[in-house]
């Protein structure tokens, strides 16, 4: 299969499990790997798979990314989609308004999913939520190993 990674990262947190993924896939597939402002669209279109990944900054998705996502799904109607984010833990921040806030506006998957599905996209499995320790990182433990662990399970999904 010809698999896409997407990622956009500010501390490279998400660049790392974009990575992880791309390695583990890489095994079995034809697989690369492409932070978003060095990707064309030209490269998404035809692939079987691409699976794009964003830091969550305030509540959303960045728009680089998001506007990557939307942009191929317009240009490649049948390509699967699959969704990733990174995020802090905002259950372990002492913040009333920010626990709120995230309860509320969510993550960026929340906006990648609803872009996806508002632009008639096919998402397949279920997103990949990734933790950051502090607000620039790192991954918290084992989050690599979830990615891991998601690739594979995504793999069977479409074979
Ligand atoms: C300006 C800024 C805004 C952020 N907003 C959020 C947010 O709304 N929700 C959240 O869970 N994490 C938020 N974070 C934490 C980021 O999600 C974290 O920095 C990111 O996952 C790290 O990924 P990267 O290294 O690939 O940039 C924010 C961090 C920064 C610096």
């Amino acid at each position: 299969m010809k698999i896409a990674v997407i990622y956009d990262s500010y501390f490279g947190n998400t660049q790392r499990i974009a990575e992880a993924i791309g390695d583990t896939l890489k095994a079995d597939n034809e697989v690369w790997v492409s932070k978003v402002d060095s990707c064309h669209l030209d490269m998404i279109v035809g692939h079987d798979l691409a699976i794009f990944g964003s830091p969550t900054r305030a509540f959303r998705a960045t728009k680089e990314l998001k506007a990557a996502l939307v942009a191929s799904i317009k240009a490649d109607p049948k390509l699967k989609i699959a969704i990733f984010d990174t995020r802090a833990d905002v259950a372990k921040i002492d913040n009333k308004f920010l626990k709120f806030m995230a309860g509320h506006f969510g993550y960026a998957t929340d906006d990648l999913k609803k872009a996806v599905l508002k632009s008639g996209g096919i998402l397949i499995g279920e997103p990949l939520e990734v933790y950051v320790v502090d607000s620039e990182g790192p991954l918290a433990v084992g989050e690599e190993t979830n990615a891991v662990e998601w690739a594979r399970k995504l793999i069977e999904l479409i074979k």
